[in-house]
């Protein structure tokens, strides 16, 4: 079977709550294409007025981060119960950003990814290298490493679910995107690593983006990639070409 195309916005800490209303305004008759999965990912407090603005549309509303435990003393945390008290549905786990600033580790990314499929949230963990890295030839022994540990103890039902967003640090926000064939070769990679892990079936379930300054012009070709199921969209999903992004072909 076919795997349905997963296209999501990830705002970052952008848009206070009456900027995202009127964004979901402007943004909803050009997001709409049932053919795809349409995703906000938006920061927290954003979460309810996004929703009530969506409503009645095809936007499903995602969170940008999630802790580990269940409630307790994490000032400053958003517990999964929280998301779904509200019917949030994805979260995006362990972007680079918070990798890099958070000081996120896959293994607490792995943490994450267990209790967000314990509360029947799907995850979209991002990972992907630095150019560093891409130079040294160590790019695909990189992200292995962060897939396999993502998806420790997650079982096959749930990784079948879930959704990787392959996303090279040294094309966030650069305006540089992964050529369509270096984008290819790692979501392949990735789902290889998934049929390794778990077997074939899994791995052609699973869907893998690709994130990394996706446009209104790269989307068509970058999606069209057999092992492409979708973009992770930073900076274009807060302006109007989000419409193109989504609605691609
Ligand atoms: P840009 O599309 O702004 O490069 O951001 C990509 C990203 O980090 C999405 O999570």
């Amino acid at each position: 079977m076919a795997r349905k195309k997963i296209i999501a916005g990830n705002w970052k800490m952008n848009m206070t709550p009456s900027e995202a209303v009127e964004l979901v305004n402007t943004l909803k008759p050009l997001v709409a294409n049932d053919e795809v999965d349409v995703v906000f990912c938006v920061p927290a407090i954003d979460i309810i007025p996004v929703m009530e603005a969506a409503k009645g549309s095809n936007i499903q509303v995602g969170a940008e981060n999630m802790y580990f435990e269940e409630k307790g003393a994490y000032t400053g945390e958003i517990s999964p119960a929280m998301l779904t008290d509200v019917g949030v549905k994805y979260v995006i786990l362990g972007h680079s950003e918070r990798r890099e600033y958070f000081a996120e580790t896959s293994e607490t990314v792995n943490k994450k990814m267990l209790k967000a499929f314990e509360h029947g949230l799907t995850p979209i963990m991002c990972c992907g290298e630095t150019l560093t890295q891409r130079e040294q030839g160590v790019t695909m022994d990189f992200i292995r490493q962060q897939v396999k540990v993502g998806f420790l103890g997650v079982t096959p039902e749930q990784a079948a679910s879930a959704v990787i967003a392959y996303e090279p640090i040294w094309a966030i926000g650069t305006g540089k995107t992964a050529t369509t064939e270096q984008a290819q070769e790692v979501c392949a990679g990735i789902r290889a690593c998934i049929a390794e892990l778990y077997d074939e079936a899994t791995a052609e379930a699973i869907r893998i983006q690709y994130g990394g300054s996706v446009n209104a012009s790269t989307a068509a070709e970058l999606f069209a990639q057999p092992d492409i199921d979708g973009g992770l969209v930073g900076g274009a999903a807060l302006k109007p070409d989000f419409g193109k992004i989504v609605n691609y072909k």
